[in-house]
C-alpha cells in the first residue's frame, strides 16, 4: 500500500473530488481526517470509505485562518501527527467581467486563495518539526486559460499556482513537498452548478452548453474524479519524494 498508516487531512473532502481522493487514500492504507464547510458532507465521505469509526470528520470554514489552525490541531490531537494535506475546497462564481462586484471577488479569494494559503501554513507548522510532509492543492486549467465569465476563480487559482512554488522552495529542506494537481473538466462537482450559471448568462440550455464544452475537449470526454484521485495518490506517495513545486496536469491535453 502506497500510504500505509499515513495521516491525511482532506479539506473540501465532502465534495466530488475530495471524496474520490479520500476513497483512494483509504484503499492505500491512509488514516483519514475529512474537513468541509458542511460536516454532514465530511461524515458522508467517511461513510463512503467505511471509516466512520476510526476517521475524523470536521466542520471548517477555511476562509478563517484560526479555523484552519484549529482543524490541524484537531487532526493532530486525534492521530498524533499530520503527514498529508490535500486541499480540495473551493468556490466558483460566474459573472460577466463588467458585473463582478468587490464582494463576490473577495468571496472567491477568501476561500480559494487566502484559505489555501492558511491551510497550508497551519499544516506546515506541524509538519516542519517532524521533517516530513506532503501538501497537495487543487488548481484548475482556468488559472492559465482565459475564461471571462469566471475571472475571479481563474485568478484565485493562479494564486494557488504561485504559493506552491514559494512553499516548495522554503520547505524542501524540511522534507515537505508542495504541489498542485490540475483536473480537467470533471463529470461531477462544482462544474455542474457553474455550468447552470454559465448557461443562464449565455442564454443557452445547460445541456447544450455542457455538450459543447465536452465535445471541445481533445479527448472528447470529461474526466472522472476517481481518475484524478489516482494522481493524487502518487503525488503524496514516497515514489514522488523528489517531486515538488509542480503544477501537475491531469487535463487530457485541455491546456494546449
Ligand atoms: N469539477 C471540475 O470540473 C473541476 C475542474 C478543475 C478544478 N476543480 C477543482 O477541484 C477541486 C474540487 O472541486 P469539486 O468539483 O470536487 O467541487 P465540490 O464543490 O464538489 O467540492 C468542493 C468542496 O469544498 C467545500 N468548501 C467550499 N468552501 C469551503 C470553505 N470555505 N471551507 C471548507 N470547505 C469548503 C464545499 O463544501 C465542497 O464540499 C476545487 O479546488 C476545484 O476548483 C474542479
Amino acid at each position: 500500500m502506497l500510504l500505509n498508516q499515513r495521516v491525511a487531512l482532506i479539506v473540501g473532502g465532502g465534495g466530488a473530488l475530495g471524496r474520490a481522493i479520500a476513497q483512494a487514500y483509504c484503499r492505500e492504507g491512509a488514516l483519514l481526517a475529512v474537513a468541509d464547510l458542511h460536516r454532514e458532507a465530511a461524515l458522508e465521505t467517511l461513510a463512503c470509505t467505511g471509516r466512520t469509526n476510526d476517521g475524523l470528520a470536521l466542520a471548517v470554514d477555511i476562509a478563517e485562518p484560526a479555523a484552519c489552525r484549529a482543524m490541524v490541531e484537531q487532526t493532530v490531537a486525534r492521530f498524533g501527527r499530520l503527514e498529508i494535506l490535500v486541499n480540495c475546497a473551493a468556490v466558483c462564481l460566474a459573472d460577466p467581467l463588467l458585473e463582478v462586484t468587490p464582494e463576490r471577488w473577495d468571496k472567491v479569494f477568501a476561500v480559494n486563495a487566502r484559505g489555501a494559503f492558511f491551510c497550508m501554513q497551519a499544516a506546515a507548522q506541524v509538519m516542519i518539526p517532524r521533517n516530513y510532509g506532503r501538501i497537495l492543492h487543487i488548481s484548475s486549467p482556468a488559472s492559465r486559460l482565459g475564461f471571462p465569465l469566471f475571472a475571479s476563480y481563474a485568478a484565485s487559482k493562479a494564486v494557488v499556482d504561485s504559493i506552491i512554488r514559494a512553499a516548495a522552495v522554503d520547505w524542501a529542506r524540511h522534507g515537505i513537498t508542495v504541489n498542485s494537481l490540475v483536473p480537467g473538466r470533471m463529470t461531477k462537482g462544482m462544474i455542474l452548478s457553474l455550468e447552470e450559471d454559465l448557461a443562464r448568462i449565455t442564454e443557452r440550455t445547460a445541456e447544450e452548453l455542457r455538450a459543447g464544452r465536452t465535445q471541445g475537449l481533445p479527448m472528447g470526454r470529461r474526466v472522472e474524479p476517481e481518475e484524478v484521485a489516482q494522481a493524487a495518490v502518487w503525488l503524496v506517495s514516497d515514489a514522488a519524494a523528489y517531486v515538488t513545486a509542480e503544477r501537475f496536469n491531469f487535463t487530457g491535453g485541455m491546456e494546449l
